[in-house]
């Protein structure tokens, strides 16, 4: 039996979220395993309800489950509380730092049947398959925070630092999943400005010796941010530091179509937490317009990371494979001609796929 916390949280994740768990059900089922699944408050819900974003007994839940499957948190009623009681500091980064979950995984793969939802041409995006490892709990997120007033106004001090083990441990993880993949990775810096980067790039060069099959490379975050449009097939497995991978995956994001598809798994502690990439949307929120496939996604890498059921994760990708084949849209990937559906309409397509699908 496994022990899944659900925490659904704000604007579409309450919607998306139980699309994923109907798949898992869908999942459990088929593969005769048992997920017990425990749902709590995070982020602007739970501030609405019991005053904080991370309450104790949801932080207690998480760290006694084998893994967590997170929605989405924050959104603009939220957005004018003090900095200790913003949701997406004071819940989703409190929870990867407490939960230990150092590494990020966000996998931009295109499906072929999106290939025309992408706002790039299909001939510069055919063929993705492109891993972002982002580091998730150092870098600008962490570091100290202040502000103090100065002549004429006021001077805010963001902190951006990184030590030599925080950047050993996710380089050896980039390269470990690289040796899965096609054995390339590229280190993505600032290395001509930072010195955080050029750190980092010294640290990751050591580390590289130790993988000589690995192709490994650095790039500046700002030539990457254009070669990830330009030529997106070059890449694997990219690895770089929080910020940087925050904005840079919202870009790979639109390689697969929509940033709806962008699943995101994050590890390095003992219990693994599982999103979409995406916010809470809340211009759609509450409409039943949002793609859950990235949540479902999300939970295809929990099969796979926390759990190690990689014929069952298989089995969800292809049914979503199938499912996008048949010709179902929700509205972020709609094209004329194909059938739209809405979140939970689409959750029950793949759900019911899981079921049949050939693995
Ligand atoms: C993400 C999100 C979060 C981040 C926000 C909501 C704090 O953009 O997971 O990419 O910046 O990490
Ligand atoms: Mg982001």
């Amino acid at each position: 039996m496994f022990k899944i916390a659900v925490l659904p949280g704000d604007g579409i994740g309450t919607e998306i979220v139980p699309e994923a768990q109907k798949v898992l059900k869908a999942v459990a089922k088929r593969f005769n395993h048992e997920f017990a699944f425990t749902e709590a408050l995070v982020g602007g819900a739970a501030i609405d309800e019991v005053g904080v974003p991370l309450p104790e007994e949801t932080l207690a839940l998480c760290k006694n489950s084998d893994a967590v499957l997170l929605g989405a948190i924050g959104g603009p009623k939220w957005d004018n509380l003090p900095a200790e009681l913003r949701p997406e500091a004071a819940a989703l980064l409190a929870l990867r730092k407490e939960l230990g979950l150092y590494a990020n995984l966000r996998p931009a793969y295109l499906f072929p049947e999106l290939i025309h939802a992408s706002s790039l041409k299909p001939e510069v995006i055919e063929g993705v398959d492109l891993l972002v490892v982002r580091e998730l709990t150092g870098g600008l997120y962490f570091g100290e925070k202040r502000r103090e007033k100065v002549p004429g106004g006021e001077r805010a001090i963001d902190v951006l630092e990184y030590s030599t083990y925080e950047i050993e441990r996710i380089v050896h993880l980039a390269c470990e999943a690289a040796r899965k993949r096609r054995k390339k990775v590229t280190s993505v810096d600032k290395a001509n400005v930072l010195e955080s980067s050029r750190l980092w790039r010294e640290v990751a060069n050591q580390v590289a010796l130790e993988y000589p099959d690995v192709e490994f490379s650095h790039m500046y975050v700002d030539n990457c941010a254009m070669q990830l449009i330009r030529n997106p097939r070059q890449f694997d497995v990219i690895v770089t530091e929080n910020m940087f991978g925050d904005i840079l995956t919202d870009e790979a994001s639109m390689l697969t179509g929509s940033l709806g598809m962008l699943p995101s798994a994050s590890i390095g502690g003992k219990v693994g937490m599982y999103e979409p990439s995406h916010g809470s949307a809340p211009d759609i929120a509450g409409q039943g317009k949002a793609n859950p496939l990235a949540t479902i996604l999300s939970a295809a890498m929990m099969l796979r990371y926390s759990f190690d059921l990689e014929q069952e994760a298989l089995a969800v990708e292809q049914a979503v494979r199938e499912v996008l084949a048949e010709g179902y849209r929700t509205p972020d990937i709609a094209e004329p001609n194909q059938k739209l559906v809405n979140t939970r309409e689409m959750g029950d397509l793949v759900a019911r796929k899981v079921e049949e699908v050939e693995v």
